[in-house]
């Protein structure tokens, strides 16, 4: 786990953000996906990716994220359209906390696919802990 820093571009009309491949985000991003109108209560995510790497930004308002790595959880609150949260390796994600205008965008350095999903905790932690 890891902030990037965005630089936001400001001048006298307001602030842009630009996130480039390989630059600002360290990898090709084949995908963007975003999270938004997130139900009160609702928690997402609860799986882990074999190979996916991540950025997640909250453009707008806020969400927690858990980070496991198998051995021990952090927490991060994301609340700033400038911070991406860089998810890479085997990490079981939870996002919950989402404020009623939380967009969570994500930026994936790969296609969507099920099969690079661990969605189940216990074989989650199962195979982190054969990592090391
Ligand atoms: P899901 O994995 O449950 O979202 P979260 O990680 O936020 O809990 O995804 C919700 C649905 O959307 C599920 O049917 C899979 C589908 N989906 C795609 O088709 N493409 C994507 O890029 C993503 C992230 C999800």
């Amino acid at each position: 786990m890891k902030i990037i820093e965005f630089t936001p571009l400001g001048d006298s009309r307001g602030s842009l953000v630009a996130l480039e491949a390989n630059k600002s985000i360290p990898f090709d991003i084949k995908r963007v996906y975003y999270i938004f109108a997130t139900n009160m209560g609702v928690s997402r995510g609860y799986h882990a990716h074999r190979n996916l790497k991540q950025v997640a930004v909250c453009v707008t308002g806020s969400c927690r994220f858990i980070l496991d790595d198998g051995f021990e959880r952090q927490e991060v609150v994301l609340d700033s359209s400038t911070k991406g949260l860089l998810i890479e390796g085997l990490i079981w994600r939870e996002m919950h906390d989402f404020t009623p205008d939380c967009v969570l965008m994500v930026l994936a350095s790969d296609y969507y696919d099920e099969d690079d999903y661990i969605r189940d905790y216990h074989k989650f932690v199962k195979e982190a802990r054969e990592q090391h």
